[in-house]
């Protein structure tokens, strides 16, 4: 594995162990805006508070509410914990209510959206998410390619880097009941919680495999879709995905994923960072160099739509979401 397959996995590894976890930080997916090292420390003290202290947690209406014994030590750490969670990126609203005996803190989810780092905003409609039963902090990605790639019911669907599953299983939905979605993750955290919210969501006709999208575990022309959301600039060699989307997919299949691409050239001290890259921001490409590498590994009908661009705090360049779509010619 290289260095920067290794900083990715380890990232997504935290995140979903965030997610796994019924402690507030997992529930609503916060502490968005930190490193790898200080998701997993924050991660630790809450899970170390909670084991002290904690009472009982109860979660209503986008809101979790978590009552711990009071002492004054308690108090000292849950103050400074929800100071510190307020200090992260916008997604919750955070509250520290002292009642004598008992110390309760509320979090409630808020309207913004945080992917990664970058705040790149996917777009699901209410429906859909109740079709499945999840929420949307489930997504870390930048955009809705389910949606995008105009699943029809019968088709066979691939999404590459699924993670915790929210696209496998809105795409499942879309295409059933004769057609199946897969999703192919390399980190098995993720495709823990991935599997635990296909059995929340009761969804029969998708499977979530374990490989890396350099090398998917899939036959040759297996799939009529690929679908992707925000994971192809976390990858080192992006023609060896791309090549491997066009392999799978069946002649006339079509390549439809949301992705953060490069709109101005990143200082050189930010392309090196592996944390950078793992918050899907060093690994980025040009529009242009993303669709001549479609047009290399042998896609036609590219198409690029820029859906959002992204400013980044005290770094020059600039990033974006976009929605990328090809197709694999009928006769290949
Ligand atoms: C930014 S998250 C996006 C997850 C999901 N697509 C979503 O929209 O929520 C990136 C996911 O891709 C996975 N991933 C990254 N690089 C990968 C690779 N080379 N092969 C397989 N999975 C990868 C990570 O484990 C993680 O689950």
């Amino acid at each position: 594995m290289s260095d920067i397959q290794e900083a990715v996995r380890e990232r997504y590894a935290a995140k979903a162990l965030q997610m796994a976890s019924p402690g507030v930080t997992g529930r609503l997916g916060l502490a968005c805006n930190l490193s790898t090292a200080d998701l997993t420390t924050r991660v630790a003290e809450w899970k170390a508070i909670d084991g002290l202290a904690l009472i009982g947690r109860d979660e209503a209406g986008g809101s979790v509410t978590s009552t711990y014994r009071a002492s004054p030590e308690t108090r000292a750490e849950l103050a400074r914990l929800v100071a510190a969670e307020r200090g992260c990126c916008g997604t919750a609203d955070w509250s520290l209510q002292d009642e004598g005996d008992e110390l309760r803190v509320t979090v409630r989810a808020s309207s913004g959206a945080c992917c990664e780092d970058d705040a790149c905003g996917a777009t699901y409609s209410a429906a859909e998410l109740a079709s499945v039963g999840i929420d949307p902090t489930a997504s870390l990605g930048c955009g809705n390619p389910a949606l995008l790639a105009d699943l029809r019911p019968g088709e066979r669907v691939l999404d590459l880097g699924s993670g915790a599953g929210l696209d496998v299983l809105l795409s499942a939905k879309r295409v059933a009941p004769d057609g199946h979605a897969y999703g192919v993750d390399m980190t098995d955290e993720m495709l823990a919680v991935a599997r635990g919210n296909q059995t929340k969501a009761a969804v029969t006709n998708a499977t979530f495999l374990k490989g890396t999208i350099e090398q998917i575990p899939l036959p040759d022309a297996s799939v009529d879709v690929v679908i992707s959301n925000c994971v192809i600039n976390l990858a080192a060699d992006k023609r060896a995905v791309l090549r491997e989307a066009h392999r799978v997919l069946a002649p006339g299949g079509r390549f439809a994923v949301a992705d953060m691409v490069a709109l101005a050239e990143l200082p050189a001290e930010v392309k090196r960072s592996l944390d950078q890259w793992a918050g899907c921001v060093a690994g980025t490409i040009s529009i242009g160099e993303y669709a001549e590498a479609l047009r290399d590994v042998g896609f036609s009908d590219v198409d690029v739509e820029i859906t959002r661009e992204t400013r980044l705090e005290g770094v020059d360049g600039a990033i974006a979401s976009a929605y990328i779509r090809a197709r694999k010619e009928a006769t290949s």
